[in-house]
């Protein structure tokens, strides 16, 4: 990586401060609008993107013909979700034809996937500034050399994965407010393309999280949510190796009346130790969203989950022992490259069994560059439609026997 694509805090406030001369300079302030795909992280991303907006001097609108700065913040999680974001881009050429001043610029997690740079590169011409998550810290510079130059911005290079603290967040009104613990993944799910466009685990620091969290908490926020792809991973490689638990327990004992809950889980780092911090700890809302994806413990070992179908049945029955009423929730995936009549059973009969409050539910979908991409499929598209459906009414069924 090149010397100046690393983060350097006082060239971004000299970017900073010369759009704010020149937004400070027109008669209204410029528009922006910032629009947000994909999970709470991107939500968390695109409130910084926001707050370091409102230090360029930008004031916000949602209406796409009053903004003068487009910004689209994007989720490559699955096919549909970049096809949602490709139709509303194609649809800007209005917009730009209508406002040729209007800079359109995208961002986010498939903004770091070649694939779909290319794409935007050769049919999506009115874009005029793309980037990805790992340049999100040098959106002063990027947004000012894109405001300036004629030609277009790509800034997709894979970054140096250090945390940048200190960037400026313009948040929701209280109650509700994301605080992100960590970032990346190095779990390497098969099917799953985050750890490639979000790149390898990091940690915020004990301190910093605390900090960030009691400030929070004296501006009126009383609903927090702690964020990371997997935070029962939290603290590998920082000093001490401090863990989840131990930082939940951390973040409660900070004064104030407030709740906190977290996102998302992972079975195979998920302890016991965890389940009774969260019951021990009255501010902690009885909430796990624990995803399986699978029943079938043939899948889980070629989704590369690292943990069995009995494992996480032991996990759920550790976790309402400890907390009896606890609101679970988890996440599933139909249609997995090979899924047998007799595995997709298997997640039928285990929702059956858990019975969980909520099912997020998703059919299979081919990311570029995962293991499972490269596998041939012997399930039919039609197939995999009729066992959604066939889950879809089991969950109906358990939501209405409650
Ligand atoms: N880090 C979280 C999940 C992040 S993605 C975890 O591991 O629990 C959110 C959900 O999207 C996943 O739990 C999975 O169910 C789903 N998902 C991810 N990749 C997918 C794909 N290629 N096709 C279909 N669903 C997918
Ligand atoms: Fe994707 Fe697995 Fe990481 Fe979750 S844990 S983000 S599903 S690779
Ligand atoms: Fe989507 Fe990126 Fe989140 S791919 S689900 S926005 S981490």
């Amino acid at each position: 990586m090149s010397e100046c694509k690393r983060y350097d805090e006082a060239s971004q406030r000299a970017y900073t401060a010369r759009l704010r001369a020149w937004t400070g300079g027109a008669e209204t302030p410029p528009l922006a609008f910032v629009d947000t795909y994909g999970c709470q992280q991107n939500e968390a991303d695109s409130e910084t993107l926001r707050g370091m907006l409102a230090e360029m001097g930008y004031a916000f609108t949602d209406d796409e013909y009053a903004a003068d700065l487009i910004l689209i913040n994007t989720c490559a999680v699955r096919e549909h979700a970049e096809m949602r974001v490709l139709g509303n881009v194609g649809a800007l050429v209005h917009t730009k034809k209508a406002k040729p001043g209007q800079l359109i610029a995208l961002c986010g997690c498939m903004m770091q996937e070649p694939e779909a740079v290319e794409k935007v590169k050769q049919s999506y011409r009115h874009v005029g500034l793309v980037f990805g998550p790992h340049a999100l810290p040098r959106f002063p510079q990027l947004l000012y050399e894109a405001l300036e130059k004629t030609g277009r911005v790509f800034d997709v290079d894979e970054g140096d994965n250090r945390i940048v603290e200190g960037l400026p967040v313009r948040r929701g009104e209280p109650p509700r407010a994301w605080v992100s613990v960590m970032y990346g993944c190095d779990n390497f799910c098969s099917y799953c393309i985050v750890p490639y466009v979000r790149g390898r685990e990091r940690s915020r620091t004990p301190e910093n999280i605390l900090r960030e969290t009691a400030a929070l908490v004296a501006d009126g926020y009383t609903e927090l949510t702690l964020l990371g792809q997997n935070v029962n991973s939290y603290g590998k490689g920082l000093p001490g190796s401090p863990d989840f638990a131990g930082l939940l327990d951390a973040v409660c004992a900070l004064p104030g009346d407030f709740t906190v809950g977290f996102m998302t889980s992972h079975p195979k780092d998920a302890t016991p130790r965890l389940f009774d911090t969260m019951a021990k700890n009255p501010k902690v809302r009885r909430h796990l969203h624990l995803p399986f994806q699978s029943g079938s413990d043939r899948v889980l070992a070629a989704m590369n989950r690292g943990y069995t179908r009995a494992a996480y049945l032991g996990l759920i029955d550790r976790a309402r022992a400890a907390m009896p009423g606890l609101n679970l929730t988890s996440d599933v995936i139909v249609g997995y490259p090979n899924e047998t009549e007799e595995d997709f059973e298997a997640t039928l009969a285990l929702i059956r069994r858990i019975r969980f409050d909520n099912l997020f539910t998703f059919i299979y979908s081919k990311r570029p560059g995962t293991p499972a991409a490269a596998l041939s499929d012997s399930v039919s598209d039609a197939t995999k439609r009729e066992r959604m459906a066939r889950l879809l009414a089991a969950q109906k069924e358990i939501r209405a026997g409650r």
